[in-house]
């Protein structure tokens, strides 16, 4: 396996995970990558490590371009398995090199991963490694404490850590060289899922860009950037600062079809009103998928049908999923099919308490299969969400 060169004398030196479908529950049908870099200067340089599973690839990687014992530096930007259970081996393999990190990283690769001779790198600091000058800039919460980005001056390329990633594994490296609706999509559905709660310290971060000349924006997953870096950092502006597009999501489950029943009655309400709508039953659709809905949906609907008194277990999965990635800005909707025991409604608003999400509706609950007056409360249901939504 070779090292794939991404400016002059700097390699990407990652690994290829085609066949993960499972990245801590995040449904991950495209595998994904771990990215490092390495550097070749008077003091060789590799930027993070790998998963330690496939430290092979990055191994090999390496001795493409030179023998591994030549690196001096590793700059460990995350502490996450994903960037960092590789570190020992990397250590071993380059016999010794140094370990950088954040002040948090020290801590946080202790507790993970054993003692380890590490260095901490002052936020804002610079280090040369020779003819090339690294720049550290802490990043916390993006996506961990401990988090921070490499910049190469000299090149212009911004080794962004988990920021701008996608779960995409592709032979390809560029965003030039793959299909940019699959990419935009990945890289929508892994904000979504791993970014979304840290919108001021996004933004914080992407204020820390402004004054940097970026020519490449190498994140530790799935594909760089070079063609596209505008578009992909408005995009981050933007979910930062949760904004919606006027659409909604219905988000349900069904135990006997009723919720069903319910679901479509209000999908075809709110487009009645001219409101694009996407329906995701939660059994048959992935977390992952659902949370790009939502992220995108000024209103969001949840239905659950009654189970023991209680919410059915798939629409509590997707609820507890969806408050932890704290959808702020969004407009909450509650729907419920229910036979005998009236009151689940209340359990899923205080369910989605804590999200960030307003409930500018009132709920709405039909008993058994919705008759013709329950259909039209439905729809109505739906005209309602999509009017608010036209009116901003
Ligand atoms: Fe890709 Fe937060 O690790």
């Amino acid at each position: 396996m070779d090292a794939v060169k991404i400016a002059d004398d700097i390699y990407w030196v990652g690994a290829i995970d085609w066949n993960t479908r499972n990245f801590h529950g995040y449904d991950t049908p495209r595998g994904t990558s771990y990215n490092s870099f390495l550097i070749l200067d008077e003091h060789p340089t590799l930027i993070d490590a790998v998963k330690a599973p496939f430290f092979t690839q990055l191994a090999q990687r390496i001795r493409s371009v030179i023998d591994p014992r030549k690196i001096e530096y590793i700059i460990s930007n995350h502490s996450e398995p994903d960037h960092a259970s590789g570190i020992r081996m990397a250590q071993a393999l380059t016999g010794g090199a140094q370990v950088f990190c954040s002040k948090m990283g020290k801590e946080n690769l202790r507790m993970n991963y054993g003692d380890l001779d590490v260095k901490v790198v002052e936020d804002g600091s610079e280090m040369k490694i020779g003819k090339h000058t690294l720049k550290f800039l802490y990043t916390q919460m993006v996506h961990w404490p401990d988090s921070m980005m490499t910049y190469v001056h000299e090149d212009g390329i911004l080794f962004s850590m988990d920021a701008f990633g996608q779960h995409f594994a592709s032979s390809k490296r560029f965003d030039d060289e793959v299909d940019e609706g699959v990419l935009f999509e990945e890289a929508e559905i892994y904000y979504a899922n791993i970014i979304l709660p840290y919108g001021p310290q996004v933004i914080k971060a992407l204020e820390m860009l402004k004054g940097l000349d970026l020519k490449v924006l190498a994140t530790a997953h799935g594909i760089l950037w070079r063609k596209n870096i505008d578009k992909i950092v408005g995009k981050y502006m933007a979910y930062a600062n949760y904004s919606t597009e006027p659409r909604a999501v219905v988000v349900f489950d069904t135990m006997w079809g009723s919720t069903q029943i319910m679901a479509e009655l209000i999908a075809d309400g709110i487009a009645s009103e001219g409101v694009p709508v996407q329906i995701c039953r939660v059994s048959d659709t992935p977390r992952s998928t659902i949370m790009r809905e939502v992220m995108m949906s000024r209103v969001v609907i949840l239905g659950s049908p009654t189970l023991n008194n209680g919410i059915f277990p798939s629409v509590a999965d997707i609820g507890t999923y969806m408050k932890g990635l704290r959808p702020k800005g969004h407009y909450a909707a509650i729907f419920n099919s229910y036979g005998w025991g009236a009151g689940t409604t209340k359990q899923m608003r205080d369910l989605l308490n804590g999200s960030g999400m307003e409930f500018p509706f009132d709920d709405l609950q039909v008993q058994f299969v919705p008759d013709e007056a329950a259909r039209a409360k439905c729809k109505e249901f739906g005209k309602k969400i999509a009017q608010k939504i036209l009116s901003g």
